[in-house]
């Protein structure tokens, strides 16, 4: 890679609330000051349609939408991202920092809601078409501190499923991230500014 980091992808995972929105904005204003040019994206999300396919997924329309389906979308914003901004980008030596990227429906979609691992990554193979990140960073909070996060009240019957549920996902993460290369896994429970610098130290040794 050389002494620099243009042209790199550099992916934030985490639960939800583990912080992931917060570290991409931090990263980014560091390699701006440094100069760097600097794009930041999110999954899904980055392009029109995936903000189309961003409502559909996250918005609040009472449509069922099935596990199965539920993957596709993701698949269709993640394609959509990679062809239309992700190669031109890193072509012209844009850092980008993705806020969420593949890794996310390996343990959402898969270990979350039960669809086969290989099943998932071979979507996900169809629509990165070859790209990879060359960092992804992973912020571990445990259950305890996504509820500190989130409500802060006595989990109900529903927040204890999604308990279970986020249970699985993290265990998919750990598991994902100790069989990749580039994977740094940080301790996403520290004030923000200590993450936000073990993160900069990190990319550095790896990818400097
Ligand atoms: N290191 C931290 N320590 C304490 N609170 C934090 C830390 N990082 C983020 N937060 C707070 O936790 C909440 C979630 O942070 P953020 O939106 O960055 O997480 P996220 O992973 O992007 O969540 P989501 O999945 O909802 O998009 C925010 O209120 C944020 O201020
Ligand atoms: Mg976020």
């Amino acid at each position: 890679m050389g002494n620099s980091f243009a042209g790199s992808l550099i992916v934030f995972e985490g639960l939800d609330g583990s912080g992931t929105t917060t570290q991409s904005g931090l990263l980014a204003n560091y390699l701006k000051e440094k100069g760097y040019s600097v794009l930041e994206i999110e999954e899904p999300g980055g392009t029109t349609l995936g903000r189309a396919v961003r409502d559909l997924l996250l918005g609040d329309h009472g449509m069922d939408i099935k596990p199965l389906s539920e993957l596709f979308l993701y698949e269709v914003s993640r394609a959509q991202l990679v062809r239309e901004k992700i190669i031109p980008e890193l072509e012209k030596g844009t850092v980008i920092i993705s806020d969420r990227f593949a890794i996310s429906s390996v343990a959402y979609q898969g270990h979350g809601r039960g669809i086969p691992i290989d099943e998932v990554k071979a979507l996900n193979a169809v629509a990165l078409d070859g790209v990879e990140p060359d960092a992804t960073i992973f912020l571990d909070i445990d259950l305890e501190e996504r509820d500190k996060r989130s409500s802060g009240e006595k989990p109900d019957r529903i927040e204890k499923e999604a308990r279970e549920f986020y249970k699985r996902v993290r265990e998919g993460y750990l598991e994902e991230i100790r069989s990749m290369d580039e994977a740094i896994l940080i301790n996403g429970s520290l004030p923000k500014k200590e993450i936000s610098r073990r993160v900069i130290s990190r990319l550095q040794s790896e990818l400097l």
